[in-house]
């Protein structure tokens, strides 16, 4: 549960339609949902087996595995691409906080299309404001990396994570009653062959690994937590199918939405909050349905960023344990909320910083970690006599994931990562 936390967050509800909506609708959807299988079942096992096996967070398990630190590098990728995903991540968290207190207030009711464009602009137009946005929840993340209090947190998502779904349920409920919201439908599950270009699979991978949080060790850590006779199989299975369960709503949420209302499906990561207040009003209660949506948001951006964090923290902690003087997990804590905060403001004076993070940080810096991760456990550790272990794993089932690992995993990685390099000319 506390890894399924970690997974859905504003991957699920801000990014995938977002991104979807860019890349064509249903084409993204099937490509993602092959990337899903292919990619996400085999890694989220594998990260799940490095932390379980060693008990450790990323630095320390290549470290113990390999019996050397020549597989060090790869947990400094990690860590990287922690950092530049807190970057943007922390600013968008800012934005649904933004959205919050303005549900509260009634900022944006009666609004129309045009106006909930308009706004958006506007609120974007406030440096200061977004970067006070922003460094809310980089204290609320601090604070519960700081009094150690995730499992207070656990307990409380397991509660609100469903509430969040039947709420979405609702909405999705509402949206399609509308007059206009069956082209939406359309355009969200209706394949075509013909819109699947290099790009769509680079975004639709990226986008799985961003979603389920893999390819940059977060699974690591909460493996190492996994008792002996944990099923690693079943666990992720559980995570993929959660996952993929809130970003479908998110998607038969917006996108009849956006058709009904008449916005734009490409109009970027602004998509879902300039679509989601116009929902708001079509509802039975919509200052509580608002509040209530932007409010577990938070909390669902808020589990996220605690494993992100958790990651650059644990690293710490752990590369300066062999230091004379070692840190401890608090002056860890103020270390990275100091350097977050910093990136934050970057992200939001200068925009192309936060569209490259956040295309770089899915699209080229996770693959190859979990390239690197495919490679370690299917060719590295074998050679050193460390098979995977695992109960559940036994003969051919064995040999099945040992050969997704080995072969098509890395050359899958390979061939769409560079295929799909020319995005980064296009965006220029
Ligand atoms: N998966 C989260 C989301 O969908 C984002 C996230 C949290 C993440 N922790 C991570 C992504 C670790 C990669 C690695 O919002």
């Amino acid at each position: 549960m506390a890894a399924a936390g970690s997974a859905v967050g504003l991957g699920n509800i801000w990014k995938f339609p977002y991104v979807a909506g860019e890349n064509g609708g249903g084409a993204f959807l099937v490509v993602y949902l092959l990337c899903v299988l292919l990619f996400g079942m085999p890694l989220l096992m594998t990260e799940f087996m490095i932390g379980k096996r060693s008990g450790k967070s990323a630095y320390g398990a290549f470290r113990e595995l390999s019996g050397n630190n020549s597989w060090q590098w790869l947990s400094w990728l990690c860590m990287l691409t922690a950092f530049v995903i807190m970057g943007f991540y922390f600013v968008v968290t800012g934005w649904c906080f933004n959205y919050l207190v303005e549900a509260m207030t009634n900022a944006f009711s009666g609004f129309g299309t045009q106006e909930l464009t308009a706004h958006f602009d506007t609120i974007q137009s406030n440096k200061l404001r977004m970067v006070g946005f922003g460094i809310l929840p980089v204290i609320l993340t601090a604070g519960v990396l700081w009094f150690d209090v995730n499992k207070g947190i656990e307990r409380l998502s397991k509660i609100l994570m469903p509430l969040l779904l039947g709420l979405m349920l609702l909405m999705a409920g509402v949206v399609l009653m509308m007059d206009g919201s069956s082209a939406g439908m359309r355009f969200f599950l209706r394949f075509d062959f013909a819109q699947i270009t290099p790009q769509v699979i680079m975004e639709a991978m990226g986008q799985c690994f961003f979603s389920l949080s893999i390819g940059m060790g977060a699974l690591i850590t909460y493996g190492s937590y996994m008792p002996k006779g944990q099923n690693v199989i079943a666990t992720s299975v559980q995570v993929i199918v959660l996952d993929t369960l809130v970003a479908l709503m998110a998607g038969l949420i917006i996108f009849p939405a956006v058709f009904a209302f008449g916005f734009d499906p490409a109009e970027g990561p602004q998509l879902v909050f300039v679509v989601l207040p116009a929902i708001f009003e079509q509802m039975t209660l919509p200052w509580l349905s608002s509040v209530l949506f932007f409010a577990l948001l938070c909390i669902a951006a808020i589990t996220s960023t605690i494993s992100l964090m958790e990651v650059v923290v644990a690293f710490i902690c752990e590369a300066s344990a062999t230091n004379k003087k070692p840190l401890n997990r608090r002056q860890a804590v103020l270390i990275v909320s100091a350097l977050v905060i910093a990136l934050l403001v970057t992200c939001v004076f200068l925009p192309g910083v936060f569209t490259y993070s956040d295309l770089v940080s899915a699209c080229v810096m996770m693959p190859l970690g979990a390239l690197g991760m495919a490679v370690f456990v299917g060719w590295k550790l074998p050679k050193k006599g460390v098979q995977p272990n695992e109960k559940w794993l036994k003969r051919w089932s064995r040999k099945f994931y040992l050969f997704v690992l080995r072969f098509i995993v890395p050359i899958a990685i390979l061939l769409i990562v560079l295929n799909g390099l020319g995005v980064f000319k296009l965006s220029n």
